[in-house]
């Protein structure tokens, strides 16, 4: 079983603030960097480095080289990866002393896949491949519509939550990865409800889906049907959640590729992403599995 991921490839300007600029403001950062990213990017690169085979399908520019070698090094199979003549997509984030982020994405090459290149991709998928997806590239919906008839099993990443959400062939889609907001729209659920009333609504609302929520301070929740599962975060000191929800993403779908079981790849997920939120930076902060095995030891 592999991961095929649609998915961006971005360049991070990222930006070191004290607090987060306001509207009408103008304020010194006290940092600059550029980093590789992409939520596409950092989810095969989690994939990969928690030991599932991936290969990544995206476009990138010449401006954006420096991206496939961060894949390769990573050991994604990037053979499907397109240069062309436009812009890469590039992301703008702010990083507050906290570490938390604010993110605008401008699409670039990644709003440039076409039908015949996701179908000449999708000639190396076999029965019971993951396709994975986020909403960063366009033809979301085909891909999904493509998968499921393939006899594929897709997960979706909504993230940032697209706008036609709910035009989206969705009941095709065998694993949603979402934080609380993005379940939250996923359900349509009210104001206020609690992350449990949102999971009930999904559950009802995507029957054959399985649900995986994360839920920030409080961990993560698992559900299908019947079956629910949580997982507590593993606590650090947090220097930028840039890439924790694509850590947990990748390293989750990774184990669900390595045949072991959902509590132990939600923890798995959960301690990649806590080693990520201590370090810098999207991909760049994204460990190694013997680094998660590790952090796990000790922190039994
Ligand atoms: O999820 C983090 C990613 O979101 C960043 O790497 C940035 O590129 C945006 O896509």
């Amino acid at each position: 079983m592999k991961i095929i991921n649609f998915g961006s490839l971005n360049i991070d300007k990222v930006y070191s603030v004290r607090d987060f600029v306001n509207p009408g403001q103008t304020v010194f950062a006290s940092g600059h960097e550029i980093f590789p990213g992409g939520k596409g990017l950092n989810q095969s690169v989690a994939c990969a480095k928690a030991g599932a085979g991936v290969i990544h399908a995206g476009i990138i520019g010449k401006d954006g080289l420096f991206l496939k070698e961060i894949m390769d090094e990573a050991g994604v199979d990037t053979k499907y990866l397109r240069i062309m003549n436009e812009p890469t997509g590039h992301a703008i984030i702010e990083i507050d002393h906290t570490g938390q982020n604010r993110i605008i994405v401008f699409g670039g090459t990644n709003q440039l896949l076409t039908e015949g290149y996701i179908d000449e991709v999708l000639t190396e998928a076999e029965p019971g491949d993951i396709v994975l997806l986020q909403n960063e590239t366009n033809l979301i919906g085909s891909i999904i519509e493509k998968a499921h008839e393939r006899k594929l099993k897709s997960a979706f990443n909504p993230s940032p939550v697209p706008e036609n959400l709910n035009e989206l062939p969705l009941d095709k889609v065998d694993y949603f990865l979402v934080n609380e907001i993005e379940g939250a729209q996923l359900a349509g659920a009210n104001h206020g409800d609690s992350f449990e009333k949102i999971l009930e609504i999904l559950a009802e609302k995507f029957p054959a889906a399985r649900v995986v929520m994360t839920l920030g301070s409080r961990g993560v929740m698992y559900k299908y049907k019947d079956e629910v599962f949580s997982q507590d975060i593993f606590s650090v000191d947090v220097k930028d959640t840039t890439a924790a929800g694509d850590t947990f993403s990748g390293y989750f779908l990774a184990g669900i590729c390595r045949g072991i079981p959902i509590p132990e790849a939600l923890k798995e997920a959960c301690a990649g992403s806590a080693i990520a939120v201590s370090r810098s930076g999207a991909a760049v902060s994204i460990p190694e599995y013997v680094e998660v095995r590790a952090f796990m030891e000790r922190k039994k």
